[in-house]
C-alpha cells in the first residue's frame, strides 16, 4: 500500500508541474494574500476570484490596511463573493494579526476568528512551510475514490507537502472533479481502486431544487448591500416585509447589522 501511495503521489506530483495553473495566489508566500484568496475560494469559482483577489490586494495589501479599513467599505467590496460574514470574520482575524502578529501553525492560525481547519492548513502550509494535509471537499474526494489511506496519509514527509497540498486540489478541481471525471487524463489512474468505474453521486431532482432568489442567504445579501450603499432596503412587492425581516434577525443574531432608531444599519 505504501509504495502504490508512493507511486501515485509522485505521479500526481510530476503532473501537477507540468499542468499547474498559473494562479496569483501561487506565485506568493504572503500568509495574508494566501488567507484572502482561501476564504475567497470557498465560496466562489477561481476564475470569477482572480481579478477580486487583485483588486483587494491593491486596496488592502496588508493585514493590517484591512484591519484599518471602513467595514461598510469591505462588505461592499465583498459583494458577489459569498456569505458577508466571511468578509467580516477575515477583517476580524486581521486585526488579531495586526496587534498580535501571524500565528504561523494550523493550530496556531485556528485561534483566529473564522479560520476554520481547511484554511489554517493552507496558510500554514503555502505560506509558512508547515507539513500539514489542507483537506477540503476536493480532497477528500480524490483520497475517497483512489483507496490508499486518507488525506493526511497522502501527505509527502519532505518539502513537496506543500506542492502536494496544491497538486491534489488541483486534481480535483480539473480532473477528478464530483460529477465529471476524466480518468483517461489522470496520473494517478493506474494506481487508483476507481478508475473507470467512479460513482457520479446523485442530484437532486430538478423540482426540488431551490432558486437561489428564493433563499435566506439571497436576502440577507439584498439587505448588506443595500445597508452598505445607504440605499432603501427591497421593497415590499419583490421581499415581503416578513422574509426580509427574518433576514434581519439572522444578520443581527450573526453581529453584521445592529437595529438603530433610523432603522437598521451595518455594525461597526
Ligand atoms: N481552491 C481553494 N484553494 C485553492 C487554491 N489554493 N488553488 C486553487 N483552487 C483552490
Amino acid at each position: 500500500m505504501s509504495e502504490q501511495r508512493a507511486a501515485a503521489r509522485d505521479a500526481v506530483l510530476a503532473w501537477y508541474a507540468d499542468v499547474a495553473r498559473d494562479l496569483p495566489w501561487r506565485r506568493t508566500g504572503d500568509p495574508y494574500a494566501i488567507l484572502v484568496s482561501e476564504v475567497m475560494l470557498q465560496q466562489t469559482q477561481v476564475a470569477r476570484v482572480v481579478p477580486r483577489y487583485e483588486d483587494w490586494l491593491d486596496r488592502w495589501p496588508t493585514a493590517g490596511d484591512l484591519a484599518a479599513a471602513d467595514r461598510r467599505d469591505v462588505l461592499a467590496a465583498w459583494v458577489g463573493l459569498g456569505y458577508n460574514s466571511r468578509a467580516v470574520r477575515l477583517q476580524d482575524a486581521c486585526a488579531v494579526v495586526a496587534r498580535d502578529g501571524w500565528p504561523r501553525t494550523a493550530k496556531g492560525l485556528r485561534a483566529l476568528p473564522g479560520i476554520g481547519p481547511y484554511t489554517a492548513a493552507a496558510v500554514a502550509s503555502f505560506a509558512f512551510g508547515e507539513r500539514v494535509a489542507a483537506v477540503d471537499t476536493n480532497v477528500v474526494r480524490i483520497s475517497e475514490r483512489l483507496g490508499l489511506g486518507a488525506p493526511d496519509e497522502l501527505l509527502p514527509d519532505d518539502e513537496r507537502a506543500a506542492t502536494w497540498n496544491q497538486a491534489a486540489m488541483e486534481l480535483g478541481a480539473t480532473v477528478c472533479r464530483a460529477r465529471v471525471v476524466a480518468c483517461d487524463a489522470c496520473p494517478a489512474a493506474a494506481w487508483c481502486r476507481s478508475a473507470g468505474a467512479v460513482a457520479i453521486p446523485e442530484r437532486a431532482p430538478r423540482g426540488s431544487r431551490v432558486r437561489f432568489q428564493d433563499t435566506d442567504r439571497y436576502v440577507r445579501g439584498r439587505i448588506v448591500a443595500a445597508l452598505t450603499r445607504d440605499e432603501p432596503l427591497p421593497a415590499e412587492a419583490e421581499i415581503p416585509a416578513e422574509r426580509l425581516d427574518r433576514a434581519l434577525d439572522a444578520l443581527v443574531r450573526d453581529g453584521l447589522v445592529v437595529r438603530t432608531p433610523d432603522g437598521p444599519a451595518i455594525a461597526s
